[in-house]
């Protein structure tokens, strides 16, 4: 049985964002593409003898009770398996809390992922993913990490097999936004059209003003009505070289994408005294589903 097990929790960015409807159960449909980053945090996980979850937060101030998403999915996956056994949790947390980035989503996930393996269970991929909807919307995503087209509440999941080539610049200037805030700030009437944002996003790959004719993020308007600096920031982003910027999910973190690293660095130094980050994207979350698909066939 393992001891031990660490996993890395990436973030993620949103490369386009369109809420298409408001639904009868008060969740949204959405048309969106996620995209993992070589960024985040990193989740340690080990056995206890005893029948406690315990949870320890470094580098943020953060509950290490069930008002933690990483602690509520240790707890639903123990139920769902039948299990009895503790785990102790360490949460390196990196990436900054109600910024767009799916900072809790992904530890949720990365903890669904861990949590099985630890305790020596193989949990049918079906039910993990229910229970991942269940603890958010965001979070069936980081369970295969990558680059993924998402549709319904962010459940409804395709693989995307595109590289995407840019450097990555997030920008967060410690705003924090409530996403149910954000989706009745937006006020959402009647039905808006999807696009095909999995061919825009492949288009812009070669070709870049692709990406600014077709990529939106419908929370922006009203979030940047609300904090218009934030809208500052994106413009400065492209300012400073970016070939596309963006906010990322219901804000307030913006990114920017740039076609050369050193052009990223050269940029972050414009953004001294807000939070930054340069990083890439990343091909696959390593902690992937595909051990839990084999285990569970
Ligand atoms: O699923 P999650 O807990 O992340 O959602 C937080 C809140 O954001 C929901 O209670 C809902 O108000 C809103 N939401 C939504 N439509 C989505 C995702 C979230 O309206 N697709």
């Amino acid at each position: 049985m393992i001891q031990r097990l660490e996993l890395p929790a990436p973030a993620k960015v949103n490369l386009g964002l369109e809420i298409l409807r408001r639904r009868d159960d008060g969740f949204h449909d959405l048309n969106t593409v996620f995209a993992t980053l070589d960024f985040g945090d990193t989740i340690a996980l080990s056995s206890r003898s005893d029948h406690a979850i315990t949870c320890q937060v470094v580098g943020a101030d953060l509950p290490a009770d069930d008002a933690n998403l990483a602690v509520r999915a240790a707890k639903r996956l123990r139920e769902l398996v039948g299990e009895s056994a503790g785990l102790g949790m360490t949460i390196e947390k990196r990436i900054p809390m109600g910024a767009g980035l799916g900072g809790g989503s992904s530890d949720a996930a990365a903890v669904l992922m861990g949590a099985s393996r630890i305790w020596g269970v193989e949990p049918p991929l079906p039910l993990v993913e229910q229970l991942a909807l269940e603890l958010g919307s965001d979070v069936p995503f980081f369970l295969r990490g990558g680059v993924a087209r998402a549709g319904g509440r962010g459940e409804q999941l395709e693989s995307l097999a595109l590289r995407l080539p840019w450097t990555v610049l997030l920008i967060n200037p410690g705003i924090h936004i409530a996403t149910p805030a954000a989706f009745a700030a937006v006020g959402r009437q009647g039905e808006r059209p999807a696009s095909d944002l999995a061919t825009a996003l492949a288009a812009g790959i070669e070709d870049p003003s692709i990406l600014r004719g077709s990529l939106v993020n419908d929370f922006e308007a009203a979030v940047f009505e609300r904090h218009p600096e934030l809208e500052a920031l994106k413009r400065d982003l492209y300012e400073a070289g970016a070939i596309f910027a963006l906010m990322s999910g219901s804000g307030a973190t913006i990114f920017g994408l740039f076609e050369a690293h050193e052009a990223a660095e050269r940029a972050r130094a414009r953004f001294a005294g807000h939070w930054s980050v340069v990083t890439r994207f990343r091909a696959y979350s390593s902690a992937s589903i595909d051990s839990i698909i084999e285990r569970s066939e």
